[in-house]
């Protein structure tokens, strides 16, 4: 494999990116990095210090901001300084507070330098909306993973309940397509298919299947010893 390669993982709400891109890292024996969960925490302080009315708060809290991942078996621990965030990152209404937050100038190039911090550190698989198109536009793997809408819902209500939540399968698809319209339709950096990425709908595919693929593609790319730097 090249020295350094970055996996790239695109893609709207729910198309299952985090739990193949951390399977996909494993088998690879790469770092993963979960772009969506530094929006998130970004947004949960924000929530917490109630500044959510305030950008420039919100930007200055951005770039303050220090992020660590800890991954443990199948759960990617998040921690920001405060002390763990895992679980606190994932509900409704940091969702969409993540999604205004990341629309946010201040808040964008703020993440884009940890993110590539992050990605020169060493080989990555990172996940997200704009990882292919603008934190790594070089990266040697593209992928743009996409599941149709219901199918997408469907994952994250049965996602919900096993956590012990309540959800209505309805709303949560009508939360999620408002969430990607939005992140599709912002200025920067908007949700979109690098025009050099794969595209791997999952809506027929098992876990274990699209990981494969995306295992296949890094092999390959890896073997040509292009570097992403
Ligand atoms: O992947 P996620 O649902 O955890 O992401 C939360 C929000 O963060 C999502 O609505 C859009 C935003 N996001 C982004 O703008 N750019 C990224 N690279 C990752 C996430």
């Amino acid at each position: 494999m090249a020295n350094h390669l970055v996996v790239a993982i695109d893609g709207p709400a729910g198309a299952g990116k985090s739990t193949v891109a951390k399977l996909v890292a494993a088998r690879l024996g790469f770092a993963y990095i979960d772009t969506g969960a530094m929006y998130r925490a970004v947004a949960l302080v924000a929530i917490r210090a109630g500044a959510l009315g305030d950008k420039a708060a919100i930007e200055k809290i951005a770039a303050d901001i220090n992020i660590s991942f800890r991954p443990e078996g199948e759960i990617n621990r998040v921690f920001i300084e405060d002390g763990e965030i895992t679980g606190d990152i994932r509900t409704a209404q940091v969702s969409a507070q993540a999604s205004f937050v990341s629309s946010l100038p201040g808040v964008r190039a703020a993440m884009l330098v940890k993110q590539r911090a992050l990605g020169m550190a060493g080989s990555v698989v990172m996940d997200g909306r704009d990882v292919g198109t603008c934190i790594f536009p070089a990266a040697q793997v593209k992928v743009f993973l996409t599941a149709d809408s219901l199918e997408r819902a469907r994952r994250r209500y049965v996602e919900l309940v096993a956590g012990g939540q309540t959800a209505e399968l309805k709303e949560l698809q009508k939360e999620m397509d408002a969430r990607d319209k939005a992140d599709s339709e912002r200025a920067i950096a908007p949700l979109k298919k690098a025009g050099d990425a794969v595209e791997i709908d999952s809506s027929r595919l098992s876990i274990g299947q699209t990981v494969d693929l995306i295992v296949a593609l890094a092999k390959a790319k890896g073997k040509t010893g292009e570097s992403v730097l």
